[in-house]
């Protein structure tokens, strides 16, 4: 019998390649979104699936909204990719972002709960509950310490995600998945920022790119490859977490000099650093993922690494302008 997923978040970074996956599969896909001014669905445009899923209307602060969705459809399993993602928004917006991504989930859970439990159940936790992180490398043992309002209100669902699963029995997962990119991610993270900006400067159209704390570490991955991670979690015999990464870290000088270099350009020319605006009042100065459980439960492995994801969104920011590779390498001589 098809298999029915429900996606909450379909119109993100991870919506889209999730859908992608799970259509490859044979799932029947529900995909939802909120309600916004103008539609949001270019990401699933872009990765070719939007005419393959079936989009309906639910947003994670609407209790009834979300009952309703959930009896109509009786999916097998629910992703629930949905958040207020950006940490910087969640210094700005901590009520709406507690709301959404801690109480939101509650919202899901319960639904799930009153209708027997049956659907299964995936949570979208962070690495960013880490924080100020207590040991390094970190795995499914190592103890909380988030340091922004996002990372506390995911902490919080993290743990509704084990008390539901302890306490009725429902198969209710979370991956701790931490950073991952692709040509798909949003320009206002760090990495996206970089490689969209550094094809705007090979097109003199900007002259620096504006950022804030560069000697930040962060453990990144490929968006495509955790999404199969997120599907295999929900496929063991009992719920369990899991800690996804890749298991290398650099610094965001790091993703610049690399970013750079793949056009021969010298970063240092082109970026500003510790600009005010982008500095957080409270930062997480360093992730390093250990996955050692993933790898050996999920038989999943990362396959793109730093450089590759480098190169891979460098490459695909500047066919956004049109440009080859090699045309932007005879530009950047020049510049
Ligand atoms: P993203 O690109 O920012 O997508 C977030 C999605 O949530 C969007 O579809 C957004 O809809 C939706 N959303 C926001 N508020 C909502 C609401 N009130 N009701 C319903 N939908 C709402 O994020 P992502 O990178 O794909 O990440 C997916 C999930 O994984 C998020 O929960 C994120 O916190 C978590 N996560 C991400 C990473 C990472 O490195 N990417 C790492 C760990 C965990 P709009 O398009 O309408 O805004
Ligand atoms: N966004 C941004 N913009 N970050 C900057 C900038 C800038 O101009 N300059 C330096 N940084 C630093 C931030 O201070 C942070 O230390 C690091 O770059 C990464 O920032 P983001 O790309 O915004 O990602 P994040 O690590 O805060 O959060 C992402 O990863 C989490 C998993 O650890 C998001 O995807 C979260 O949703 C996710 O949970």
């Amino acid at each position: 019998m098809t298999k029915k997923a429900l996606i909450t978040g379909i119109t993100g970074q991870d919506g889209a390649y999730l859908s992608e996956f799970l259509v490859k599969k044979g799932y029947k896909v529900y995909g939802a979104l909120r309600r916004t001014s103008s539609t949001n669905t270019s990401r699933l445009s872009y990765i070719g699936v939007l005419g393959d899923i079936e989009l309906v209307s639910m947003d994670l602060a609407e209790i009834t909204n979300i009952q309703r969705l959930i009896e109509r459809i009786e999916p097998d399993e629910i992703y629930n990719l949905a958040a207020q993602s950006f940490v910087q928004t969640s210094y700005e917006q901590p009520i709406f972002t507690s709301d959404i991504d801690g109480i939101g989930v509650t919202r899901i859970l319960e639904t799930v709960r009153n209708l027997g439990g049956k659907p299964k159940f995936y949570q979208a936790s962070t690495s960013e509950m880490f924080g100020q992180a207590q040991q390094s490398p970190q795995n499914e043992n190592t103890p909380f310490y988030p340091r922004s309002p996002y990372g506390i209100a995911k902490l919080y669902s993290h743990w509704m995600t084990v008390n539901y699963r302890e306490a009725w029995n429902m198969f209710a997962c979370s991956g701790i998945l931490f950073n991952h990119e692709s040509p798909l991610r949003g320009t206002e993270f760090v990495t996206r920022k970089i490689s969209q900006g550094m094809a705007q400067i090979a097109l003199k159209k900007i002259k620096k790119i504006n950022l804030g704390n560069l000697n930040a570490e962060r453990d990144w991955g490929f968006a495509g490859d955790y999404v199969e991670a997120i599907w295999n979690i929900l496929q063991q015999d009992k719920p369990d977490d899991f800690v996804i990464s890749t298991g290398e870290n650099y610094s965001i000088e790091d993703f610049a000099r690399e970013a750079f270099n793949v056009v021969g350009l010298d970063w240092k020319k082109f970026v500003k650093s510790n600009v005010s605006r982008y500095l957080r009042p409270s930062e997480v100065p360093s992730l390093l993922g250990d996955s050692s459980k993933a790898i050996k439960q999920l038989k999943w492995k990362p396959k793109v690494l730093f450089k590759d994801l480098c190169l891979m969104m460098v490459e695909s920011d500047l066919k956004n302008f049109n440009l080859t590779l090699d045309e932007a390498k005879k530009i950047a001589k020049k510049l």
